[in-house]
């Protein structure tokens, strides 16, 4: 089967790496939208016409079920992207809140990455209020410009532009602890581009100590299940 998969770039690229790693006999067309990217800072009027003509270029090349492997994208256009294409089978990649509040500690500090799309979109704020335990934290932090940079930076640039975003995070140590200044439990990868290998490293490095999560084993494992029943 063609597994159509698109992204306003290349981070989409660590999506489709997942699938592959679960599904390496099918057929894949990544799409990447670079003459647009970002989609971070897109209004939704523009979103929904980029979108719509990455879904008819994926579909005109024979793709069968489409993979949005962009969390921008996702959280503000799939349900106009389901009600558009009602024949279509979309699986989209969202923040991996639920995963990240599921698997810590009761107590656990989470922040979130995500671009300025995600992190107001109301979608990424319902997973939040439907997965937070009581005593849990989550900071949704926006990384304006961070995806751009990935796109088509340089390393340096990428970890100038990371340090700058980070410098507006609220979640610290407690006062004269000798952790790191920055110390969330978990950091959500909530844009692909920042779950690929240079991104990922950087921001590993800048909490030493928290566990980094993102959706793409989620989404193989959804394209997995949708594929079955397809067959
Ligand atoms: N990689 C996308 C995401 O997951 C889009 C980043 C962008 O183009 O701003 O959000």
């Amino acid at each position: 089967m063609i597994i159509g998969v698109f992204d306003s770039g290349i981070g989409g690229r660590s999506v489709l790496a997942a699938i592959k790693r679960l599904l390496p006999d099918e057929q894949y067309i990544y799409y990447a939208d670079t003459a647009h990217c970002p989609y971070g800072n897109k209004p939704l009027p523009e979103l929904r016409h980029l979108v719509s003509a990455d879904v008819d270029y994926l579909l005109a090349r024979g793709a069968k079920l489409i993979v949005v492997a962009c969390n921008t994208a996702t959280t503000q256009t799939i349900d106009f992207l389901r009600q558009t294409y009602p024949s279509v089978p979309f699986v989209g990649t969202e923040p991996a809140v639920k995963l990240a509040c599921e698997e810590s500690a009761p107590d656990a500090k989470i922040l979130v990455l995500a671009t300025e799309g995600t992190a107001r979109s109301s979608r990424l704020h319902a997973l939040i209020s439907q997965h937070k335990r009581p005593n849990q934290t989550v900071e949704v932090l926006p990384c304006p410009g961070l995806a751009a940079a990935i796109e088509t930076g340089s390393s340096s640039q990428i970890s100038a532009k990371l340090s700058e975003v980070l410098s507006a995070l609220k979640i610290r140590s407690p006062q004269g602890s000798s952790g790191p200044k920055l110390a969330p439990d978990v950091v959500v990868l909530g844009c692909t581009h920042y779950s690929l290998p240079l991104p990922k490293s950087l921001i590993q490095t800048a909490f030493p100590k928290s566990r980094l999560v993102d959706g793409g084993d989620g989404v193989a494992r959804e394209v997995a299940r949708l594929i079955k029943t397809m067959i």
